[in-house]
């Protein structure tokens, strides 16, 4: 990349305006190579330099990927006419004016959200052509049924006429209300209205991964994580289901799904 304004280049890819970015280097918060740099209108070159805001790096890259781990009150879109937004949990120098959720968690859901700018991935990934598996924790009401393996995996009918795909479903070591759930579709509601149509009730829902990429335990409810290239490429993998349930089991079960 050639020379770039220091202002121009935070601002396009932060939420910080340039006269905001202008005020944060007069503070002494911007650094580029770990020096504080006062006059926003210094030229850099992003490829070969490292710019921090606030301590947090600002990539050269294109788009920026965030890793959000929805809480339960917020709604998955950007615009808040119905309510509080993923994106206000998303820190200003993490967040691009283009940003939006790549996905759809209900309001009381919880769990992995990937939030981009990146149009063209988003796209890719919510295509129902792409049939990206995501794996779901759930507490039930009632306890957990074995027939429900069958009826999930034979093309469970919704409430409404509606034919799911097959999805996998499979009880907690050691817990009788909590299950994993494997879906390659995302309907309204669906695996609420699934566990109805075999006469159970959902009373927590978290997404625990898309596609080959697992909500990372140490981040906690309300933080996001920037994706590196690898996570990126990793959302379009698939990871083996039984061995998914058999490798966190012990990781959810002790695991409280309360909020
Ligand atoms: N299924 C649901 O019912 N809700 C979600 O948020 C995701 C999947």
């Amino acid at each position: 990349m050639s020379l770039i304004r220091l202002d121009k280049f935070i601002s396009e890819r932060t939420e910080y305006s340039r006269s905001t970015v202008k005020e944060l280097a007069r503070k002494g918060k911007i650094n580029v190579d770990g020096t504080p740099v006062k006059a926003s209108d210094t030229k850099i070159d992003p490829d070969k330099q490292a710019v921090t805001v606030d301590g947090r790096s600002i990539g050269a890259q294109k788009f920026r990927y965030i890793l959000l781990n929805k809480p339960q009150g917020y709604v998955c879109s950007t615009d808040d006419k119905d309510g509080e937004t993923v994106m206000s949990l998303v820190p200003p120098e993490m967040r691009t004016k283009n940003m939006f959720p790549a996905g759809r968690l209900d309001k009381d859901s919880l769990g992995a959200l990937l939030i981009t700018d990146d149009g063209a991935l988003a796209h890719r990934m919510l295509s129902p052509k792409s049939h990206i598996p995501k794996i779901y924790i759930v507490k039930l009401d009632r306890s957990f049924k074995n027939e429900y393996i069958n009826k999930f995996n034979e093309s469970l009918l919704l409430d409404n006429g509606e034919q799911c795909l097959p999805a996998r479903v499979r009880p907690l070591e050691n817990s009788s209300k909590l299950a994993f759930v494997e879906l390659h579709e995302g309907k309204y509601h669906q695996i609420k209205r699934m566990f109805a149509a075999v006469g159970n009730h959902v009373e927590v829902l978290m997404r625990v991964s898309i596609g080959g990429l697992v909500l990372p335990e140490k981040l906690g409810k309300g933080q996001c994580m920037e994706l590196l290239h690898k996570d990126v490429e990793s959302l379009f993998q698939n990871l083996d289901f039984d061995d998914f349930c058999s490798r966190f089991s012990p990781v959810f079960s002790a695991f409280h799904l309360n909020n």
